[in-house]
């Protein structure tokens, strides 16, 4: 397509792309496994007008916008709350859990310098459920991971990690809960053994962060996973997952002030000045930051906790559905909202397809095979038909009737 000469009318281009939308995901009634977090039509009203009302502002020039300024604080300080911190904790408000993470990589490679100055190659060590964001930031970095094999309850295994290190590991990385098996690793023991061996541990809560709080307090078991846990230095918990606001939108937070200084960026050779950054972006969406501080406080504690437990009666009902059909298991014992299911001896790849051809889009995991599942709130509505799809596709796959689809995560 070449840019058009004249520009066209916007009811004509709106129509357009509202017609563009006639193929995509029905992510409005849970048909969606993953990429979108929806709540409510009310809540996305708030966030699209208050997103609209900062549209064109910049949150690189605070010193122009201190409304973004003071947002942005407010949003990190509500997030500093809900992770357990204190006056020395100190967030960055960033794009996404993957830069969310390669800020938390940055900051433990320069942290790692001045700490660990015997170590030529800093590499951080993780359970095999690790998100491939973190080897994302390792590659850009030039940090090495090491994958270990997770327990026989697919968490991350204390023992093994511990055996994995080596002279130039550095780091520690877990999740809580992780993407595919929704797990929350042991993080009490992994920030004991992260302070034995004087290691930088990470937290990923990209997924977990801003809800498991609320999940807690509506009754369920969470294990422990934040600032409270001794030894765990940084977290990354995403505002446009389980916090509901809109994309793109992520905090990680710094146990100090001082482990967050190890992410800035400071240039002043060239000719205009000093830039000093604490993001890997320069330009950044003032929108983003607005619409996340109206979530925060347009929902407050008890929207959250609204939202908590109508994502774990998703997740309950959807689980009661599968588990009625003859052999379907869940792995392990997910505590939060994630999870993977199987048909032990049925082609998972088959199912997925089955389960794509009708209109359900399905992650699937590898080891072990299964079907990952995200519960949201929009999910609690789409529950029974969900499983009753589910027994179609087991029984098609099962038939032979089915081709097998890869895995395949974006
Ligand atoms: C556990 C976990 N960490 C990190 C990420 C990366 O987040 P993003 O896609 O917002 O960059 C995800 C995304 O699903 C995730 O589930």
């Amino acid at each position: 397509m070449d840019l058009p000469l004249h520009g066209h009318r916007w009811p004509v281009l709106r129509d357009e792309m509202m017609a563009m939308r006639a193929n995509d995901l029905d992510w409005k009634h849970g048909r969606h496994g993953a990429y979108v977090w929806y709540a409510s039509d009310e809540l996305e009203d708030v966030l699209r007008e208050a997103f609209g009302m900062f549209l064109v502002e910049n949150g690189l020039g605070m010193r122009a916008f201190p409304s973004i300024a003071r947002m942005e604080n407010e949003v990190l300080s509500m997030v500093r709350g809900l992770l357990s911190g204190d006056d020395e904790t100190a967030g960055i408000f960033t794009s996404g859990g993957t830069e969310s993470i390669f800020l938390a990589m940055f900051a433990l490679r320069e942290w790692a310098k001045k700490e660990k100055r015997g170590v030529s190659r800093p590499q951080v060590i993780a359970p095999h459920s690790a998100h491939p964001a973190l080897n994302k930031a390792a590659f850009m970095l030039g940090l090495d991971v090491k994958r270990v094999p997770v327990g026989a309850d697919f968490r991350a295994d204390p023992a093994a990690l511990e055996a994995a290190i080596g002279p130039n590991t550095v780091g520690v990385y877990a999740s809580a809960p992780s993407y595919s098996l929704g797990m929350v690793d042991p993080i009490p023991a992994l920030g004991a053994m992260a302070a034995k061996h004087g290691l930088w541990l990470h937290v990923d809560a990209c997924v977990g962060g801003i809800l498991a709080p609320f999940v807690r307090e509506c009754g369920y078991e969470v294990p422990p996973f934040d600032f409270s846990v001794p030894g765990v230095t940084s977290i990354s918990a995403d505002l446009h997952k389980s916090g509901f606001a809109a994309k793109p939108a992520s905090t990680v937070s710094f146990r100090t002030r001082a482990h967050r200084d190890f992410a800035r960026y400071v240039f002043d050779d060239w000719p205009s000045g000093t830039y000093a950054s604490l993001t890997f972006t320069g330009t950044r969406p003032g929108g983003a930051i607005a619409a996340s501080w109206a979530a925060l406080n347009f929902l407050g504690r008890e929207g959250y906790r609204e939202i908590a437990a109508a994502s774990m009666r998703a997740k309950e009902r959807t689980i009661a559905g599968l588990t009625a059909i003859e052999g379907v298991q869940v792995h392990g014992a997910p505590p939060l909202y994630a999870f993977s299911w199987a048909a032990p001896g049925v082609d998972m790849g088959a199912v997925a397809g089955a389960m794509a051809r009708r209109g359900w889009l399905c992650g699937q995991t590898t080891s072990p095979a299964g079907i990952h599942v995200m519960a949201t709130p929009v999910h609690e509505s789409s529950a029974d038909a969900y499983a009753a799809a589910a027994a179609e596709c087991i029984a098609e796959a099962g038939a032979g009737g089915a081709a097998s689809q890869q895995a395949q995560y974006s």
